[in-house]
């Protein structure tokens, strides 16, 4: 079956709220799936995260950042992506290229196209056959952050965060078929609902629910 899907977002946006309610469902459905995330997916990636994500870091470079982001991510792909897809299972992966895109590309100021590129490599063009966005405005996402610390992406300006929210938004402009907004200031109930619809409707015919229940 191999399905690939992808969730996106701004920080804050519930997206770990949302993910662990549809792996609930999954299981509930029996369906067959890894669940894995990025920065990181396997012992040398999740080595590179730390790395990206140490706020001591505080002068990397957005080269630096983008290069280690598409590092990691060449590791995570060939040891967890791909091998989990050749058996057959959903992967549901929480951010992939498109993070890169966003956060390094529209906001950070690389070209698009040498993200793009580096990331071809990086994933033997591997892409996700849905992305689901969770979108929100980033002064109440960063409201509902709760009491851990921010790591070192986290710390970035507002404005940094809205043109990650504008990147997305266009990119679902752009891959309308593949890439989902979801507004995610609704509950968490409302949310969940449309997420299982969108991830249901790329997963084969036998794993699809009765229902989108919450
Ligand atoms: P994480 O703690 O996983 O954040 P979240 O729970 O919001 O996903 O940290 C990942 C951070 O790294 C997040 O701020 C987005 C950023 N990021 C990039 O800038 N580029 C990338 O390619 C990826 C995968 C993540």
């Amino acid at each position: 079956m191999s399905v690939f899907i992808s969730f996106e977002g701004v920080d804050g946006s519930g997206k770990s709220t949302q993910i662990r309610l549809l792996l609930q469902y999954l299981d509930e459905q029996s369906v067959p799936y890894v669940f894995t995330r990025e920065p990181g997916g396997t012992p040398i990636a999740e080595q590179i995260r730390r790395v990206l994500l140490d706020p001591a870091n505080r002068g990397m470079s957005v080269i630096t950042e983008a290069l280690l982001f598409a590092a990691a991510r060449a590791e995570h792909v060939s040891r967890t992506i791909r091998p989990a897809l050749e058996e057959g299972k959903v992967v549901i992966c929480d951010r992939f290229v498109d993070s890169s895109l966003v956060y390094q590309g529209v906001a950070g100021g690389l070209p698009v196209e040498f993200l793009t590129q580096i990331n071809e490599m990086a994933t033997g063009a591997l892409r996700p056959h849905r992305t689901i966005v969770l979108d929100l405005a980033p002064e109440v996402a960063l409201a509902r952050r709760t009491g851990e610390e921010a790591d070192r992406i986290e710390r970035q300006s507002r404005e940094y965060h809205q043109l990650v929210r504008e990147g997305y938004l266009d990119l679902a402009r752009a891959e309308p078929r593949r890439v989902k907004v979801v507004d995610a200031s609704r509950s968490v109930e409302e949310v969940q609902k449309d997420v299982r619809r969108l991830v249901e409707e790329v997963l084969p015919r036998r794993f699809r629910g009765a229902g989108t229940r919450p």
